[in-house]
Formats: C-alpha cells, structure tokens, sequence
C-alpha cells in the first residue's frame, strides 16, 4: 500500500494574523514548521475575498517550501492566471460562497462540466496536478474523469460533522459513502483524497481506505496547536493515520 500523504492546510494561522492585522502569526514559518514535523505538503486557500490568505503568502510559500503546494482556489480568471503566474505542484478547485464560513460543499462538476474542462487545460498545461473538491458522488466522480481531472477530493464534512454531534448512524452512513466513492473513483482512474473537518477521532476509519493517497487537514491542527504546539499536533496526526492504515 502507498504511503498516505498528509497535506497540512495553514489558511487559519493567517486568520490569526488578519484578527489583529500586522504579519504575526506567519503562515509560511507554519508551513516550515509543519514540513519539518512531516507534512507531505502544504495547502493554502487563497480566497476571493482574501479573509485568511493573502497574495504574499502564496509567493512566500512558493519561495520558501522544499514540499509540494496544493493551491486551492475558486475557478475564477483572476485565480486561474495566479496560478499560472506560481505554477504549483497541485491546484484543487473548489466552490466559494462569499457568506460562508468555510467551504461548505462540493463543486458542481456535472452541471459545469463544459466551462471546467476549457478552465483546467491551462492549468494541466502548466504541469498542475488538478483536483475537483466534490461530494462523495458518483455522477461528480464520473464528471470529474469526463473533463480530463487526474485527481478528486471528497468533501469529508457531514462525517466530520456527525462525529462531532455525535450522530453515529449518520456518521456510518457518510462514512458508508465516502468508502463507496474512495473506492470507485480509484478504480476509474482517479487518484483520491479525502479533506474538511477531520480530528485524530475522525481520522481514522478514512486513513484505513487503502485507495486513500491523500488527507488534507487544516482548522483541528491549528487549534491543537495552541495546546501541543504545531509540530506535535501534526505527528500526533501523523501517527492516527499511520495507525488506521496499519491495520490500528
Ligand atoms: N480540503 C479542502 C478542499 C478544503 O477546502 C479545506 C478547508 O479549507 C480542507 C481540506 C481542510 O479542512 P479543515 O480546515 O476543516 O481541516
């Protein structure tokens, strides 16, 4: 089984930072930090409205990462020509509502399908690993494969949200279809990740999908960091999913 990368997404180190203004706390000594504690990669969110992200985080990250950047981004021209401008090693598009909190559900491929095939051409062109951040469905996995995208993040929130609530047959039921769908879009051709609102609880049970090559996690990493420290809190991440996909 293939080593399951861990992306560390550092978007609310920068939230920190913009509560107050001024440049501290730093997202890109985050994300050094987070490479030394074995983050495969790093994932920064540069939103429309620049609430956490700015434009000179991502030229900081560029500069200063030895691993690779998974650039999120909505797929709007301004975005598209920032990361044409950067070339990243990975852009992973996703939906953006500006009255939301966070990214609240998966992108629309079956509806768009056209506009996304003509949006991520330059992008492939430039040497990106594009990913479609969707819902665990079938009909968004196959779109995804229709317009030409190697990879698919399945949006992992209602999971993460049951856990929370402590609504277990929902978290079954979630977990039932992201196994479905991790399954599925491997055996299309996909390369899958799995990413939102994962804890070391929840982890888990999706680190064991071996067609699993990638978990990106940002929000519980930060927050634990306040009590262990980043490194820390990234190799206790580390070790969950090490754990899971080793059989526990
Ligand atoms: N993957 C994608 C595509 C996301 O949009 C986000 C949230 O920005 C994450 C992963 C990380 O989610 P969280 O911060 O809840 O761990």
């Amino acid at each position: 089984m293939d080593k399951l990368r861990l992306g560390v997404n550092i978007d609310h180190v920068a939230t920190v930072r913009n509560a107050r203004g001024g440049n501290v706390p730093d997202p890109v000594r985050a994300a050094l930090i987070a490479q030394d504690a074995g983050a495969d990669g790093i994932t920064a969110h540069l939103r429309e409205d620049r609430r956490h992200i700015i434009d000179s985080d991502i030229d900081g990250l560029m500069e200063a990462l030895r691993v690779p950047l998974n650039f999120e981004m909505a797929a709007t021209d301004e975005m598209q020509a920032i990361a044409l401008r950067h070339k990243p090693h990975a852009v992973c598009l996703v939906p953006e509502k500006r009255e939301e909190r966070t990214t609240e559900g998966g992108l629309d491929v079956v509806a768009n399908d056209n506009a996304l095939a003509a949006f991520i051409e330059p992008l492939r062109g430039a040497g990106a690993r594009v990913s479609m951040f969707v819902a665990a469905d079938k009909a968004q996995l196959d779109a995804s494969a229709r317009i030409g995208a190697p990879v698919v993040e399945l949006h992992a929130g209602a999971y993460a949200d049951a856990w929370a609530e402590g609504d277990w047959a929902t978290r079954d039921d979630e977990l039932a279809k992201i196994t479905d769908m991790v399954a599925y879009g491997a055996s299309i051709g996909l390369e899958v990740h799995v990413g939102h609102g994962l804890t070391y609880d929840s982890v888990g049970p999706i680190a064991a999908l071996p067609q699993v090559a990638e978990l990106n996690i940002g929000h519980f990493i930060i927050g634990e960091a306040i009590f262990r420290g980043l490194g820390p809190a990234i190799a206790e991440m580390r070790r969950c999913m090490d754990e899971a996909r080793n059989g526990g």
